[in-house]
This record gives structure tokens, C-alpha cells and sequence, in this order.
């Protein structure tokens, strides 16, 4: 990243907003013993301590659709959220916000100090409207169902694919609608976008569409899908 503060600059109600990226990495590493410059243990560490570009595509990307929307009292989920900006975007916007990530150690020493950073800085009592749940998906469990699902940077590994499936199946109201920003291939780890339209499709339960393309010529091509339940007449 070129910048260590994060500006919600494309929301013209929250472009004030500034957060601090602290580099927990080296402590958290530790305590996780993962060797450094490793991005995945599979089952033990998923990636959460580092902030992956789809998130800031998802920062980028959702004040254009939500920038004048009142979203108060909305449920939203990130899913395989590590940092939680695009979580962190929705709790500014006063909605509801669920963290879910593989690790807890993400969620306890990274997601949520940064909520408590921004409720000391700028006295944002709102911002205790989030809740905490770490773990594998196959596990979610949620007593609630949520209006808005974001994730971005989950979709590396196909055998999590079912998974993913089962929580928007069960957890996505049925007028919500879910963004997953992603890769077009993960080299080297088999997922890919179009693996999962066609997973998602196969259901035959869910419109999935492409809305947005980031191609800069200089990393992977990235994609925004927005997933919503088919209209059955
Ligand atoms: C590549 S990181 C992306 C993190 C963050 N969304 C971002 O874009 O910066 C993938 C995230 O998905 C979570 N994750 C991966 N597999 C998971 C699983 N099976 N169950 C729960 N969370 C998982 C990890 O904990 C990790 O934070």
C-alpha cells in the first residue's frame, strides 16, 4: 500500500473520515507462527493480517452505489473480512456489521482496533453496533439475516466454494443483495471468478452478475459480482 491512512473519500457524507493503518503484522505473525511473507496455512491462517486489493476495490466501489443511501439499522455481513474497511465503511454508515474472519486473532487485535481507533478519534458511539465471529464458514452461525454480504479477496479456493454458497443461502434476505470483489484466476490456487459464476449458477438459486472491472495493465485483472436471489414468477 502507498499511503498508511485510509481516506472514505468517495462518500461525500464520510470523506472526513480518516483511519490510521497500523502495521500489526510483526506482533501478530508472532503469535500466530506463521514465517514471515506467508499469506495462507491452509485451516490455521487464511491471510487476514495483510490488506488485499479487493478490499480497497470494495472501498472504492460501494459509496458509488451507497454514498447517498441511508443505511441505518441495515444488517450487513463481511465475510473473510481480516481489516474490515468495507465492514468499517457500513459501520460509518451506521448499519449493523457483522466481522467474520477464519482467525480471531485478526479480528481481536486488527478489525476491532480500528473501530476503537475511530470511536476515540472522531467520538462515533454508533460504531459499537458490530459484532465478532471467527472461524471456519462451514461453521457460521448467525441469529440474524442481513440485508448486505461484502467480501473481497475469498474466492481463492474452490473447495470453499459450498460454503460460501451455504451462508448466502441461508443468511441473505431475500430483497439483499451480496458484492464479492475478486480475481479473475488465483495462479497457483485454482479459484477463479468464472469458477464460481458457474457454482453460483449450478444453484439455480442466485442472479450473478459483473459490475465492475478494474484492469490497470499491472496486476491480475479484479472483478465486482453482485449476487441476488432470482425473482421466481
Ligand atoms: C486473502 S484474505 C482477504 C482479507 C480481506 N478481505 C482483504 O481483502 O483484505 C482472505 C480472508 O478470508 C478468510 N477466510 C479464508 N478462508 C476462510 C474459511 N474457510 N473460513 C473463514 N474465513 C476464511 C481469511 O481469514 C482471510 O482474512
Amino acid at each position: 500500500m502507498s499511503s498508511n491512512k485510509i481516506i472514505f473519500k468517495n462518500d461525500e457524507n464520510l470523506n472526513k473520515i480518516e483511519l490510521d493503518i497500523i502495521n500489526y503484522s510483526n506482533k501478530l505473525i508472532k503469535s500466530l507462527n506463521v514465517p514471515e511473507n506467508t499469506d495462507l496455512i491452509s485451516r490455521k491462517y487464511e491471510g487476514g493480517i495483510k490488506i488485499w486489493e479487493c478490499a480497497l476495490d470494495l472501498i472504492q466501489f460501494l459509496p458509488k452505489i451507497y454514498s447517498k443511501s441511508n443505511l441505518t439499522n441495515f444488517n450487513v455481513l463481511e465475510l473473510g473480512c481480516g481489516h474490515g474497511l468495507p465492514g468499517i465503511y457500513f459501520l460509518l454508515k451506521k448499519s449493523n456489521v457483522t466481522f467474520q474472519d477464519f482467525n480471531k486473532e485478526v479480528l481481536e487485535n486488527i478489525t476491532n482496533n480500528y473501530i476503537i481507533q475511530l470511536k476515540d478519534k472522531y467520538n462515533l458511539d454508533y460504531l459499537k453496533n458490530a459484532d465478532f465471529i471467527s472461524g471456519d464458514w462451514k461453521e457460521f452461525k448467525s441469529n440474524k439475516k442481513f440485508n448486505i454480504i461484502v467480501s473481497g479477496d475469498t474466492l481463492y479456493n474452490i473447495d470453499n466454494y459450498e460454503k460460501i454458497f451455504n451462508i448466502l443461502y441461508n443468511y441473505l434476505e431475500k430483497n439483499g443483495v451480496a458484492y464479492f470483489s475478486t480475481k479473475k484466476f488465483y495462479y497457483g490456487v485454482g479459484g477463479s471468478s468464472g469458477e464460481f459464476i458457474y457454482f453460483i449458477e449450478s444453484k439455480n438459486c442466485f442472479e450473478i452478475n459483473k459490475i465492475n472491472e478494474i484492469n490497470d495493465g499491472i496486476s491480475n485483472i479484479r472483478l465486482s459480482l453482485e449476487i441476488k436471489w432470482k425473482i421466481i414468477l
